[in-house]
């Protein structure tokens, strides 16, 4: 009988630093001070929706009050940089988040810039990229720290390993790649045009899937007991939620794998309480 990975569960990983958080909100709660997260979703992405629902969910159970800004997709640029710098002065709101992708007629990098670098619980303005470029920060992109909390949780040590990573996004590729690094693994980052993928992907210790494509990752990419984790929310087509990796051929492979849902999608939100947190401390 072929072995089967052992699952990283998103879910008790995420139990265990959300009762962390819970702790962390109502202490900050017992010296009068509110922890506030602004969620702002522009237009009618089904996919936004969710996110964001989950998102507010989430702080509700830990104590964080959230601040939903739902406006309509013919909002124009201004408006919401005005929105922006209304909630970057209010006293109320501790963390900012504008949840993407945002309508084509908005320039996602100028709202970025504009939120205030330290309400920036997404951690993509530039400022806090160069932070994490350099290995020092205050906030850690959601997605890749989720990631590295995983690891650590399950004892996965990153040093001297060869991590490859697919995809190149500034919400995921890259930034997943610097925390790499800093836990001294050697890194190599793959794309739509990278040669020869699956030479380099077979040479995958960790791997990372951040592609955006169903099943792209499949049994034949994978060393036999690689570390494989799926940053993948695609769907299938029967419509159901499904990763980047053909989970039921890779987990014959792997050590370890994250299944979609109840891997990575937790741990992203959980990180994002993390940092809004972290913003009133
Ligand atoms: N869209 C997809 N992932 C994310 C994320 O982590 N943050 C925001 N703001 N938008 C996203």
């Amino acid at each position: 009988m072929k072995r089967m990975a052992e699952i990283i569960s998103g879910k008790v990983v995420s139990a265990a630093k959300r009762e962390e958080i819970k702790k962390r909100v109502a202490t900050l709660k017992a010296k009068g001070k509110d922890v506030g997260l602004a969620v702002i979703i522009v237009g009618n992405n089904s996919a936004s929706r969710v996110y964001v629902n989950n998102k507010k969910k989430a702080c509700e159970e830990v104590g964080i009050k959230s601040f939903e800004y739902a406006l309509p997709e013919e909002t124009t640029q201004d408006e919401l940089l005005a929105l922006i710098e209304k909630l970057n002065k209010s006293g109320a709101v501790n963390g900012i988040l504008c949840q993407l992708p945002l309508p084509s007629h908005i320039d996602e990098q100028a709202i970025i810039n504009a939120i205030d670098p330290a309400k920036d619980v997404d951690a993509f303005h530039p400022f806090n990229v160069g932070h994490i470029m350099i290995g020092d920060y205050t906030f850690l992109p959601c997605t890749p720290a989720g990631i590295m909390e995983m690891l650590k949780y399950y004892n996965i040590d990153v040093k001297g390993k060869k991590c490859v990573v697919i995809g190149r996004s500034n919400i995921v590729g890259k930034p997943m790649s610097m925390l790499l690094l800093k836990e001294n693994g050697t890194v190599e980052i793959c794309h739509s045009r990278t040669e020869k993928l699956k030479e380099e992907t077979l040479s995958a210790d960790i791997l990372v899937a951040a592609v955006g494509k169903a099943y792209f990752v499949t049994a034949d990419m994978v060393k036999d007991g690689a570390v494989v984790i799926d940053v993948g929310m695609n769907r299938n087509e029967e419509g159901k939620l499904c990763g980047d990796v053909c989970f039921d051929e890779v987990e014959k492979k792997a050590s370890y794998i994250t299944p979609v849902p109840g891997g990575v999608g937790p741990m992203t939100i959980t990180m994002l309480l993390e940092n809004t947190v972290r913003a009133v401390e």
